[in-house]
């Protein structure tokens, strides 16, 4: 008989959203005319700009023409779209990345996973917790971990706890790591972090020969001008950190599928033989084999974020949810709840009152609030008496369901 991958077998019960979506099904199947809100997974509401949809349209036009129409595009995106990333998303903030160096692909989600596929199995891994659970879960499929143990840490990694006493900042560990995920804007808890702690970790990495997994896929939130957008901002992170991006939230993209990944030319870790080998060569070897590229309709839409009326557009999508972020924040405050993040983040990360558990409080709102959100520790075991709100949603909805929550859990 075929075997499975083992690995597998090591998860902790669902992938968190799947999760989330099941005891929500289950509820509203038994409560049918229940108005349930959504505020758990951070997926977007508001509809897709009108450049990035006009562009869409040219671009479907293009393909109903022989003249221009696209068949296979290249495994790394088209030039036009890599061109302009690198121009708004890099150069004009002073950082050293080239077209060259941006891979296009449909998520980031996708690629933090895929890019176990170029490292070795003998990595010591760092992790925050809580943490993005896709980091820790990829991980364990790829066979880089031991198995959980009750509060849910797998063996062989190292947890790094961000909380409210550390000011949800990530110590640098005293010990040697190999690979380290970094999220900032923070996904769960919508920490940022600053120049000086990014360099912080920087040092630490190229002093160790460690890789930095950047994840900036919310940094278009960042309202901040102190604050950096890019690990490439960070003197020396060419040496040592990879970035993934993405249009899924400040375009509103989650889907319509467009994300891309930067591999810095010269970035290099060692091979079993000790030389070092250039892992943008490996990356654009996995791509090119595992990979056909996004639509040539999408990636049109997403080069259309970088026209004027483009940035105009995603900088009021962006303001908006901003402001879900604050009335989410205000509101709980008010009703007495211990509140971070939701500044230069969209997620608003919440102690739970009365001392409930994450999943407890979860339970409670959604039966007596019919308010859906992401229990803490769903991100980890330092996530436990948490809880994530997403200020993605309409506005309507947010007012509703911070009305609803504040007139039962008033502390
Ligand atoms: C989340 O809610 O954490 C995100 O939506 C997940 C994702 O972007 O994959």
């Amino acid at each position: 008989m075929a075997t499975v991958n083992d690995n597998y077998l090591k998860l902790k019960a669902g992938y968190l959203f799947p999760e989330i979506a099941r005891r929500v099904a289950a509820f509203t199947e038994a409560n049918p005319d229940a108005p349930v809100i959504k505020l758990g997974i951070g997926d977007v509401t508001e509809p897709l700009p009108q450049a990035c949809r006009e562009a869409m349209i040219a671009a479907v036009n293009d393909m109903g023409d022989r003249g221009s129409f696209k068949g296979y595009g290249p495994e790394q995106g088209y030039l036009w779209l890599r061109d302009a990333i690198a121009k708004h998303d890099f150069q004009a903030r002073g950082c050293d990345i080239d077209a060259s160096e941006i891979f296009v692909s449909d998520g980031a989600k996708c690629d933090s996973g895929n890019i176990l596929d170029i490292f070795g199995h003998d990595n010591t891994i760092a992790v925050t917790d809580p943490v993005y659970p896709v980091y820790v879960d990829t991980n364990v499929m790829a066979g880089n971990t031991g198995e959980a143990d009750d509060s849910g840490k797998y063996g062989g990694l190292t947890y790094i706890p961000i909380s409210a006493e550390n000011n949800f900042t990530a110590a640098i560990p005293d010990t040697k790591v190999d690979l380290i995920y970094l999220c900032f804007p923070n996904n769960p808890t919508g920490a940022t972090a600053t120049k000086e702690q990014l360099q912080a970790w920087v040092d630490y990495a190229r002093a160790n020969g460690s890789i930095i997994f950047f994840d900036a896929a919310y940094e278009a939130f960042i309202t901040d001008d102190s604050l950096p957008h890019s690990i490439f901002e960070i003197e020396g992170a060419r040496d040592c950190a990879i970035e993934f991006r993405s249009f899924s939230k400040n375009a509103g993209f989650t889907g319509t599928r467009c994300a891309f990944t930067v591999v810095p030319k010269g970035l290099t870790a060692k091979a079993a033989d000790g030389s070092e080998v250039e892992l943008w060569k490996l990356w654009n070897r996995r791509q090119c084999t595992k990979f056909n590229g996004v639509s040539y309709i999408v990636q049109r839409g997403a080069e259309a974020v970088y026209s004027e009326a483009g940035q105009a557009q995603i900088k009021e999508l962006i303001a908006f949810y901003l402001e879900n972020a604050a009335i989410v924040r205000e509101q709980l405050t008010a009703a007495g709840m211990d509140v971070f993040g939701g500044v230069n983040a969209p997620y608003v990360w919440v102690k739970a009152p009365n001392g409930l558990s994450s999943w407890d409080f979860f339970d409670k709102l959604l039966h007596t609030c019919n308010v859906v959100g992401t229990p803490g520790s769903g991100f980890g075991a330092a996530g436990e008496g948490y809880f994530r709100i997403s200020a993605f949603n309409s506005r309507e909805n947010v007012v509703e369901a911070m009305k609803r929550i504040t007139e039962k859990f008033s502390v």
